[in-house]
């Protein structure tokens, strides 16, 4: 018999995303389908913080295994930033409201102007709670920022993204060729590898 396992969002593209990845070994359900509708909080400084804690109030409060994503695109002339303040970057600088992919993206050129070293990575923390025991796996993919937008695919940072040993950004590919070598593709893998051994 399959065994549930919550992913921590209600994010579609997400669910999809590691549905395709664990195939039918193992029952992938979003919030949603476990009627859970409220605000989890996301006070961590760091994204396996954060992902640690989504995935803990998730578990405790449905008594589920269950595991949580955190994201953050990190800029190594901006001292890691934005990182774990990617998606409100704009917000928490005075700028925009709430989760503005657009005025994020628009900081950060600004940020990045007469910048050399535009070296860059996604780093994705998946935090997994199986049977009360916390595991923590990532996915990175580096590459560089670009001096201006490129591409209407994707969404976030990816017209600003170009991955190592490619020339065009996230943006400008398709969502296969994307997924096939992103952050969350790699940090979905290491994921797999540990609930191996499980399904
Ligand atoms: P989350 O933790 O997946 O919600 O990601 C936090 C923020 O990082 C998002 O709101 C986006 O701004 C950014 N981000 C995460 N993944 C991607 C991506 O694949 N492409 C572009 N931006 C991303």
């Amino acid at each position: 018999m399959q065994e549930k396992l919550v992913f921590a969002t209600n994010n579609a593209h997400k669910i999809a995303e590691v549905r395709a990845i664990l195939g039918d070994r193992r029952q992938i359900l979003s919030l949603e389908e476990i009627g859970c509708r409220e605000d989890i909080p996301e006070t961590a400084d760091t994204i396996e913080g954060n992902a640690l804690q989504k995935a803990r109030w998730v578990s405790r409060r449905f008594n589920c295994d269950c595991f949580a994503d955190d994201t953050g695109l990190e800029v190594d002339a901006l001292g890691g930033e934005p990182g774990v303040m990617s998606a409100r970057y704009a917000c928490v600088n005075g700028r925009g409201d709430g989760h503005d992919a657009s005025a994020n993206s628009s900081l950060l050129l600004e940020r990045m102007e007469g910048v050399e070293n535009r070296k860059a990575r996604f780093r994705t923390a998946i935090a997994l709670i199986t049977d009360g025991k916390e595991t923590i796996v990532e996915g990175i993919v580096n590459g560089s920022i670009a001096t201006a937008p490129k591409g209407v695919d994707g969404f976030g940072y990816d017209p600003l993204f170009i991955p190592d040993g490619h020339s065009l950004t996230f943006a400008q590919m398709t969502a296969e060729e994307k997924n096939a070598i992103s952050h969350r593709r790699r940090a979905t893998e290491a994921l797999l590898e540990v609930l191996k051994d499980n399904i």
